[in-house]
């Protein structure tokens, strides 16, 4: 297959300060500070854009994700910033990079969500992005009155009509609709004005929005499904998507058949971008690397450990086990196994105990080596269509960014991977995405 001339890799960074590793907060060289220190957050951005990264990424659960303290309470994920105060805030000390954030379609109104990243679109020049996931967290059900979690299919047919509506509000006016003329005293065209009168399964929302239309037409619209509806909402609508696939063969059937739903959505393909995620550690060499890694593993507290297997395999209990030991015979469950299977075929497989298996979970996507090794993955999953870009999350902050920085994006500039400069003004135009047109009218015919 030859290479389109248009393709060039692209760059995120999850940005948390606690760090990607679950034990990073606690490596001599981390700031776990400076997740609640906005200079911290602008410095780091600054080094991003130093680096030429596409966007950065501020993930969000609206809860403390978890009942079980005595794992919960050694790691660094129950605090962090409300996403979109602190993108607003890096907007104005950063000038290219892209400001990108979650905000939940399950506990969230469309009305609010399209509002706030149009102002965020509009405060940036047209860097928003928003990652419009449907919540995977129970407990956020009873921070907003619910006394259960919305059902999975539920989540996402609210999701459909969530999106639907915002990107109906965001085309309330249409581009040169808002005029301010004072000469004529005509502040906006009134036959630019579209007022959605949405009447949903989910929403009734009048509109129109109370703000002109984002620079960038809509925001770009980040994904992250992976079951089967979760594929089908992000062919549909997501423009960068994020996946969790650690083995090059399984991101290249990924890319494939996501980039196929979205074709048979009508897309272009090129358009929805693949993100996999990268979590790299870079030392002169590899030994090295393999050292650092090896450190912050061993930092991770026998509580979290035994909580990071049980999570990932589910109905199990391992509090009274001895971590060095294996894991016990799992009980036949009447859930999903496709998930819990593969992990204990692992763990019996190659004889792992407690411990490694969970050091196996918490090195998720790591790639400890030389700048050249971390060089020569990317550029191979890039070429082999595994990926079009990467979701990297350091393993703490903000050493490991700055070595990426300054001694892998070099290696990738001088192999003409990525970009020496922001060529365009907009998230949008660095990633090579195109403007939506303000013709979408459907919603806003429905209901009058
Ligand atoms: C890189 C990445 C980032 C994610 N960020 C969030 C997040 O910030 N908040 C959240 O609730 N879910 C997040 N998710 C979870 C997914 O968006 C999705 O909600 C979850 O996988 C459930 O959807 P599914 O059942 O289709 O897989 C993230 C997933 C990935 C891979």
């Amino acid at each position: 297959m030859t290479e389109p001339t248009a393709r060039r890799l692209t760059l995120g960074a999850l940005v948390h300060g606690s760090g990607g590793h679950i034990a990073g907060w606690r490596h001599p060289d981390a700031r776990p500070d400076g997740q609640l220190d906005f200079a911290f957050h602008a410095d780091l951005a600054r080094t991003l854009e130093r680096g030429r990264f596409d966007a950065l990424f501020v993930a969000d659960v609206v809860a403390v994700r978890g009942h079980q303290l005595d794992s919960l309470s050694r790691t660094g994920r129950a605090e962090h910033f409300e996403p979109l105060t602190l993108l607003a805030a890096l907007s104005l000390v950063t000038e290219h990079i892209g400001l990108a954030a979650t905000a939940t379609t399950t506990y969230n109104h469309p009305f609010h969500i399209a509002r706030k990243f149009a102002s965020l679109d509009h405060i940036s020049g047209g860097r928003a992005g928003w990652n419009a996931v449907t919540s995977a967290v129970p407990l956020e059900a009873a921070n907003f009155g619910h006394d259960s979690h919305l059902e999975h299919e539920l989540r996402y047919h609210r999701a459909e009509e969530f999106v639907q509506v915002v990107k109906a509000l965001w085309d309330s006016f249409d581009d040169e609709a808002v005029v301010r003329d004072k000469a004529t005293g005509r502040y906006y065209d009134p036959s630019g004005l579209h007022t959605p009168h949405h009447r949903g399964e989910h929403f009734a929302v009048r509109g129109p929005l109370n703000i002109s239309r984002p620079p960038q037409g809509h925001p770009v619209v980040f994904q992250a499904g992976s079951s089967e509806t979760g594929r089908e909402f992000a062919a549909r609508h997501g423009e960068v998507l994020f996946t969790t696939q650690h083995e090059q063969g399984a991101a290249q059937a990924y890319y494939a058949d996501i980039k196929a739903r979205a074709a048979a959505h009508g897309r272009d393909p090129a358009h929805v971008l693949v993100w996999p995620g990268l979590s790299p550690l870079v030392a002169p060499t590899e030994t090295e690397a393999r050292r650092r890694l090896a450190e912050l593993q061993d930092l991770i507290h026998d509580d979290v450990a035994r909580r990071l297997v049980q999570d990932n395999i589910g109905d199990l209990d391992l509090t009274d086990h001895p971590v060095d030991g294996p894991l016990p015979d799992i009980p036949a469950t009447n859930r999903s196994t496709s998930r819990r299977d593969p992990l204990l075929k692992l763990a019996h497989d190659e004889k792992l105990t407690i411990r490694q298996l969970a050091h196996r979970f918490a090195a998720g996507s790591a790639v400890a080596g030389t700048p050249e090794q971390i060089a020569d993955h990317i550029e191979t999953w890039f070429r082999s269509y595994a990926a079009d870009g990467f979701n990297i999350s350091f393993p703490y902050l903000p050493g490991p960014a700055e070595d990426f920085v300054d001694q892998v994006v070099p290696l990738l500039q001088e192999r003409g991977l990525l970009r020496t400069e922001y060529e365009g003004g907009t998230l949008r135009e660095n990633l090579g995405l195109p403007r939506p047109a303000a013709r979408d009218r459907h919603l806003q015919e429905t209901g009058r």
